[in-house]
């Protein structure tokens, strides 16, 4: 006899429909499994047996094969493990196989005993069986919360696999999850790091500020001990909750490789990802086998950190321009090329030379100028193109330092932020973009959304002209210009052209550090 069941299999941040066909007949007795399973899935087959036994229904000595299809793509999790055993309990007649048709998707992995456990990215794999048109799916109970956070499908839990089967033959119901509601917990939980503890650092605390509220990309450097680090960690809770569908697809992505086993609820935060630079390509970008979302996925609408930014290896640094310009990443496998999302805000932070003091008002440099220029080279040119703010950190002074009296503090700057997103809203209701920083320039739209008076236009011009400003570069300043008006008290009519003092905080914005300015 030969029956069909099915579930699926994770391929980047995506899952595909797995069927599982098994089949029992005459032959040398054993259990075969077919159609390029990966390690973990070939060990399926003593789960499984082994997991029949105790429940009751050990699999009589005969010639079973089971096959996954499509034959031509890898299966990687042991969530098909439940799907496997279900096949063949409904191929020795156990269960009726009806009852396992295109109606219901299985993911879970089976312990020896029979119990289900939960396999990471149930997320992602009930929202496939939701587009293939499954009408429920089974999971371990401890995955049933994060299944039932996807409306449109019902959600069966299942604590083992005695219990799956008295449910097929309709001795005992197991009964649906609720809906859950999308309860996504956006308030920064208590401890967080806040930006009053910063003294002095107007100037970079004012680039966070604009970095977050237009979604831009912002580089911090300056001496060894300023506060660099030190802001940084503060910017994560200056973002405003992600709107539902955000939230989802970074639960989706966290749940696959932050392996939330089930318990997880919607990330309802944006995500704030530090690597280390030793981090390596695969690491940051994605990639290995099984293949991974990296880094900048995982920052996926939130802020990716990168700390003493020349020192991170020149595959990584160049690897970000894609993402940068494109909101994802395209991974070239042997079989086929994979786009895994990635619109992330890049944050880093360096020392303007070897020694750290280029530029410090009272240490002085000890680096040669070619040691210098070396470091600085790791950044390229293209890579620095990419950046909106680029600001200079200058260190506190003795007496700002010592000053009991706190500086503005995080929830007065979120305040200012979201105000801003709401006026960017506003703007580009009805497009794809949700931040200045992702208006095309293509096309006239950056001329359209952001128009110049004629004193603005002058004036970039001649910053084009004095510091060699690509056209990205000042498609860029205009963006943090926008940005900029967006933040202002009274921002004047939406549509209403963007004043010369704009550029010029954009252009102030945006300064390289010495020697290797442009
Ligand atoms: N402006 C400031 N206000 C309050 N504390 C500060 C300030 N600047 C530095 N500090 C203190 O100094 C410590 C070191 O700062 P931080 O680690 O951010 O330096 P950094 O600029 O990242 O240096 P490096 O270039 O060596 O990485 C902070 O943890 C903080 O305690
Ligand atoms: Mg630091």
């Amino acid at each position: 006899m030969l029956t069909r069941t099915y579930s699926a299999s994770i391929l980047g941040v995506d899952a595909f429909l797995v069927t599982v066909e098994a089949a029992v007949g005459l032959g040398i007795p054993g259990l075969t499994l077919v159609g390029r399973a990966s390690g973990a899935l070939v060990e399926a087959r003593e789960r499984v047996k082994s997991a029949l036994a105790h429940c009751g229904h050990a699999i009589p000595p005969r010639k079973q094969v089971v096959n996954l299809a499509p034959a031509d793509e890898r299966k990687e999790s042991p969530g098909i493990d439940l799907a496997v055993a279900a096949g063949l309990l409904a191929a020795h007649g156990v269960v009726p196989a009806e009852r396992l048709g295109r109606e219901l998707l299985l993911w879970g992995e089976l312990a020896l005993d029979g119990v289900v456990r939960p396999a990471v990215g149930t997320l992602v794999i009930g929202e496939c069986a939701r587009r293939e048109g499954f009408r429920a799916i089974a999971v371990a109970e401890e995955s049933a919360a994060e299944a039932s956070l996807l409306p449109g499908i019902e959600v069966l839990p299942v604590r083992d696999l005695g219990q799956l089967v008295a449910h097929l033959r309709g001795e005992a119901t197991i009964e649906a999850a609720p809906p859950r509601a999308l309860d996504a917990s956006a308030e920064p939980p208590p401890g967080e790091l806040d930006m009053a503890d910063v003294r002095g650092l107007v100037l970079a605390r004012r680039a966070i500020e604009v970095m977050v509220a237009g979604g831009h990309n912002l580089l911090l450097h300056g001496p060894p001990g300023v506060g660099k680090t030190m802001l940084a960690r503060r910017a994560a809770a200056l973002f405003p909750p992600l709107d539902h569908e955000s939230a989802l697809e970074v639960t989706k992505i966290h749940g696959i490789v932050g392996g939330s086993r089930g318990g997880g609820g919607l990330v309802g935060r944006a995500p704030f990802r530090a690597p280390h630079h030793t981090v390596s390509v695969a690491g940051l970008l994605g990639g290995g086998s099984p293949l991974r979302p990296g880094e900048v996925s995982l920052a996926h609408h939130g802020l990716l950190f990168l700390d003493e930014l020349p020192e991170f290896g020149r595959g990584c640094l160049e690897g970000l321009r894609e993402p940068i310009e494109e909101g994802h990443v395209n991974l070239v496998r042997a079989q086929a090329s994979l786009r895994l999302p990635a619109r992330f805000q890049l944050m880093a932070a360096m020392n303007p030379c070897p020694c750290g003091y280029l530029g410090h008002p009272e240490r002085s440099c000890v680096d040669s100028p070619a040691a210098v220029q070396r470091y600085q080279q790791r950044l390229s040119g293209p890579l620095l193109d990419r950046l909106d703010l680029v600001v200079p950190v200058a260190p506190t002074s003795p007496d700002e330092l010592a000053r009991r009296r706190p500086s503005e503090a995080s929830s007065i700057l979120r305040e200012r932020i979201v105000r801003a997103r709401d006026r960017q809203r506003r703007r580009l209701r009805g497009s794809p973009w949700r931040t200045n920083a992702e208006i095309p320039a293509d096309g006239g739209t950056l001329d359209r959304l952001a128009p110049l008076d004629s004193e603005a236009e002058r004036l970039l011009q001649a910053l084009a002209r004095r510091r060699c400003l690509s056209p990205r570069a000042q498609h860029r300043l205009r963006r943090v210009a926008l940005t900029l008006r967006d933040l202002a008290d009274d921002p004047g009519a939406p549509s209403s052209p963007l004043g010369a003092a704009a550029i010029a905080e954009a252009a102030h914005l945006r300064r390289l550090p010495e020697q290797a300015a442009s």
